[in-house]
């Protein structure tokens, strides 16, 4: 484990060997007053261990972003080394959420985004390719790490047509998170409930589709899911043994899921083609359309509420 443990990323100290450059113009890299100060300590201030790798962080570091500490980029670069495929996982997960907002945004006509697990801004967040189609559109955000909470204002930032909140809530208590988001969002109006790389965080399958279904049910029809999910069935061994690292050496503890369990979460929903697909291969933009884009490990689909 990397001794400075205090010291957040920046300034920047660039990729490390072999690891995935930053990419500025397609990582959006926030830096707060707190960070860029490099006060030491300051994590222990706002609550949270910089010294064990931490989702937010680690995906941080795979998307090239520079919101990351010692311990994070550790662990991500030992996952990428056991599995490299991990660099196009993140991005590809990216670009779906892309598609499937500016898709929702519209043709289908959506206005209000409740988006589960939301990361740490970074290139296109669901308010910016949202608003960039229909200004007036309204965005909660809802994340339980520390550190996006600090970024969070960075995710206020909307424009005046339109609204955009983030919560601070745990995705295992989905009650909470409806009445808080009410403050925002009209639930009597089509919604769009977004769970991009965040299921695979309530190890429990039934736990995880209560807490969808909680969701589903206080949302009207012509409302939409949208999951993207890790799975073992397109990952092999390397991408298995590199989650069983992830959960002795990080936090939050993850699951992947088979297509079958990732269909639990769409039932009684209608699924939009191409159905669960690896996200790469959900509607790829036409640039890619010469043929289909590479498979990655993390399924993706959208369906809507009848
Ligand atoms: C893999 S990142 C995905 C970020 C973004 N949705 C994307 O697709 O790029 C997962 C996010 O889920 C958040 N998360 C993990 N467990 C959570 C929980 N129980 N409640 C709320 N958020 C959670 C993490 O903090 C992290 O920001």
């Amino acid at each position: 484990m990397a001794e400075d443990t205090s010291t957040p990323a920046s300034p920047d100290p660039g990729p490390l060997p072999g690891g995935p450059p930053a990419d500025p113009t397609k990582v959006w890299n926030f830096q707060s007053a707190a960070i860029t100060e490099n006060q030491p300590g300051w994590g222990g201030d706002l609550g949270f261990d910089t010294t064990v790798a931490h989702n937010a962080r680690v995906w941080n570091y795979w998307l090239g972003g520079r919101d990351n500490f010692p311990a994070d980029r550790e662990v991500g670069e030992q996952v990428r080394q056991m599995f490299p495929g991990i660099v196009d996982v993140a991005r590809a997960d990216r670009a779906f959420l892309g598609r499937a907002v500016r898709y929702l945004a519209g043709e289908a006509g959506i206005r209000q985004f409740l988006d589960i697990g939301t990361g740490l801004p970074t290139a296109d967040n669901t308010h910016e390719v949202a608003q960039r189609i229909a200004p007036d559109s309204r965005i909660v955000y809802v994340d339980n790490d520390p550190l996006v909470l600090v970024h969070a204002r960075a995710l206020l930032v909307g424009i005046p047509e339109g609204a955009t909140d983030y919560i601070d809530a745990d995705a295992h208590d989905p009650g909470s998170i409806l009445r808080a988001a009410a403050e925002t969002l009209d639930f009597a109006k089509p919604t769009a409930i977004m769970f991009l790389g965040s299921l695979n965080f309530i190890l429990d399958t039934d736990t995880a589709v209560a807490v969808v279904d909680h969701l589903i049910d206080h949302v009207p029809s012509g409302s939409y899911l949208v999951v993207a999910h890790p799975t073992h069935e397109l990952g092999g061994e390397a991408n298995a043994a590199s989650m069983r690292h992830w959960n002795e050496h990080a936090t939050p503890p993850i699951t992947p899921r088979s297509r079958d369990e990732v269909a639990r979460f769409f039932h009684g929903l209608e699924l939009l083609e191409p159905g669960i697909v690896s996200c790469s291969r959900w509607r790829p933009d036409s640039a890619s359309a010469g043929g289909l884009p590479p498979e990655v490990p993390q399924f993706g689909a959208v369906a809507r509420k009848l």
